[in-house]
């Protein structure tokens, strides 16, 4: 979504500004702009639709020097992407970037209109520059208006305010949108992602819900939402990571694809004893307590972790013998969900950032789970620092708004936790020594897909002029089917809707013809004589089957089917290493349709609005 930077310093904070929005850029965005306060106390904005570089270019023919300023990469929410509605927003002397969405900012901006205030914009942000303006008396501090217009403002938002007769400071809000100080020595920033100022801190201040810091060079200043002046914990963060790196790739998502043997690898080490038992160091004993007290598992996620969480589901059941429900996070929030008796809340978040899930956690607090336990990428996010216990992805850092590393080391995690929970409950450990056997082999199993990919992007080709899909998959590789729709849609724009195969008579069948691409999950496992059946029902009706399957499998060649062997793979597994193929492919097709593929159109990284 949008991403914020601010930077008050002694030395000139023009470049840093610019390589904080450049290291932003990856969330995906369609605007960019920036305001400082020069040497002469002038109040300059620059913004400019479009790539970070081309703001860049702009301000940097102007040679501004300044030691204080903030700076913004847009998403758009309110008004279409344009100049104009580019932040940040100025309202005389005050300048305001901002993250989220002011819900009641049609209502605010009637008021400031009949108090004389001219809109240049279609935004929400507008409102919040106007009305700390509106509420400026004779003696009033910028911290202090900043507490009168709060209680007016009603959404989600993260707001870093800048004063021109004031550089000495920068004010910043936290209510529902992320937003960190990195500290300096003689300096300090902001940003709404810790990766914007990898290049000139690592040590972070994560803000709470409600609190209000004042930043100026030396000092941090940070009262809370019940305006108590409160001490947060610095954290140093050993994140190294080279933006302009993509090495042999041409793409993060390529990269990303072939990083996942080592993802994984990274996700299991440390992870089991001496005696291969799986271990989390994460979980005290307080945590281990309750998680063997666990007879139900609600798990709530959006997008890719969601389906992550779908797979879960038929791993918890099937497997450890805990009932799961798995349920988006968007529409959990909304009902009036009915928790289970000794029910864990499990979520599923790459960036622990996203709006919906977050929001989901909130809620859930009132409705006496045993405990809420995250499964997330990043630490130090809003999600881990709001649940009771953590599990933490080693997926790296995942630059591609696609995600991959992220879903199969969410799998790999869900996977631990299910043996974990296997042995800790004393189900049947054999299905725990052959998770642990399964988990220990998957990355070389991985590996072994990518001596495929020649034939996987000679495939691709099938797909160009194509406009819509089907996947389709039984049990646990059906959530895959869904993951492969899903991969396909966002990078491609190729239309691709995924069914449990058992399905597809009482519906979609209608769909099949012979221009209806059908992708199909068939793995050996119990239920590939159920599958073959259906996909004889495809075949029957003139469709273009893709069968992604194994040497045992036992699939033959016939007209209108290209079938894609794979190594065989355990069948706990069998998940992870199915979506490997179908990620691929996706990549390559959206090559050949020459898409945008790290930052699809009208998507962003992490959803921080709802
Ligand atoms: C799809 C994708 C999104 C995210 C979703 C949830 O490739 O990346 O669907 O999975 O926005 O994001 P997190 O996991 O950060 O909650």
């Amino acid at each position: 979504m949008c991403g914020i930077v601010g930077a008050i310093a002694q030395r000139n904070i023009v470049k840093i500004l610019i390589e904080g929005l450049r290291r932003l850029e990856y969330r995906g965005y369609d605007s960019s702009g920036l305001a400082v306060i020069n040497d002469k106390k002038n109040l300059i904005r620059f913004r400019e639709i479009g790539q970070v570089h081309i703001l860049a270019k702009e301000v940097e023919k102007h040679n501004i020097v300044s030691n204080v300023g903030i700076a913004h990469t847009r998403w758009a929410t309110h008004g279409k992407p344009s100049k104009k509605n580019a932040h940040p927003h100025i309202s005389e002397y005050i300048a305001v970037v901002h993250n989220g969405i002011i819900e009641n900012y049609q209502e605010l901006r009637e008021q400031l209109k009949k108090q004389q205030y001219i809109f240049n914009s279609e935004t929400d942000t507008e409102v919040i520059a106007h009305l700390i303006h509106s509420e400026f008396k004779e003696g009033y501090t910028l911290i202090e208006v900043v507490k009168l217009i709060i209680p007016k403002l009603k959404g989600a938002y993260g707001i870093v305010i800048m004063d021109r007769r004031t550089p000495d400071l920068l004010v910043a809000v936290r209510y529902g949108s992320p937003l960190i100080i990195g500290l300096g020595i003689g300096e300090n920033f902001l940003a709404s992602d810790q990766l914007a100022l990898l290049h000139v801190t690592h040590h972070f201040i994560y803000l709470n819900e409600g609190d209000i810091a004042e930043i100026t060079c030396k000092k941090v200043n940070i009262v809370d939402k019940q305006g108590i002046n409160v001490e947060r914990k610095p954290i140093k963060v050993d994140i190294q990571y080279n933006f302009d790196n993509k090495g042999i790739y041409n793409h993060y998502m390529q990269k990303e694809i072939h990083e996942q043997p080592l993802a994984i690898k990274n996700t299991l080490h440390g992870r089991f004893d001496q005696n291969n038992n799986v271990i989390f160091t994460e979980l005290d004993k307080k945590a281990q307590n309750i998680l063997s007290k666990v007879e139900h598992i609600q798990i709530i996620a959006c997008g890719t972790s969601y389906n992550a969480g779908m797979v879960a589901r038929y791993w918890f059941e099937s497997l450890a013998i805990i009932s799961c429900d798995v349920e988006i996070a968007s529409e959990y929030r909304y009902r009036k969900p009915i928790r289970r008796k000794n029910s864990l809340l499990l979520t599923i978040c790459q960036s622990g950032e996203t709006a919906d899930t977050l929001a989901a956690l909130r809620l859930s607090k009132n409705l006496n789970y045993l405990a809420s336990l995250a499964i997330c990428n990043v630490l130090g996010s809003s999600l881990i620092r709001e649940s009771d216990f953590s599990l933490m992805t080693k997926a790296g850092i995942e630059i591609s708004v696609a995600s991959t590393k992220a879903f199969t080391t969410q799998l790999t995690v869900l996977l631990l936790l299910v043996a974990y929970l296997i042995r800790l409950q004393n189900k049947n450990i054999l299905f725990e020594r052959n998770i642990v056997k399964a988990l220990y082999n998957l990355p070389f199993h991985i590996e072994n897909i990518f001596l495929q990919e020649k034939n996987i992007k000679s495939l691709a080709k099938d797909f160009s002029s194509i406009n819509n899909v089907l996947f389709i998959g039984r049990g646990d590789q059906f959530p895959i089917a869904v993951e492969g729709a899903l991969k396909l849609k966002e990078i491609s724009y190729i239309h691709a809707e995924a069914y449990p195969a058992g399905e597809l008579k009482h519906g979609p069948l209608a769909l099949v013809d012979t221009n209806m691409p059908v992708i199909i999950i068939a793995p050996n496992n119990k239920l590939l004589e159920k599958l073959k059946s259906n996909i004889e029902e495809i075949h029957t009706r003139g469709g273009l089957i893709y069968i992604f399957t194994d040497k045992n499998a036992g699939f033959i060649n016939s007209k209108n089917m290209k079938i894609i062997v794979l190594p065989n793979i355990e069948e706990f597994t069998a998940p992870i290493f199915y979506i490997v193929p179908l990620q691929l492919l996706s990549y390559y097709i959206a090559l050949i349709k020459g898409t945008n593929i790290d930052q699809p159109r009208n998507l962003a990284k992490s959803v921080t609005v709802e």
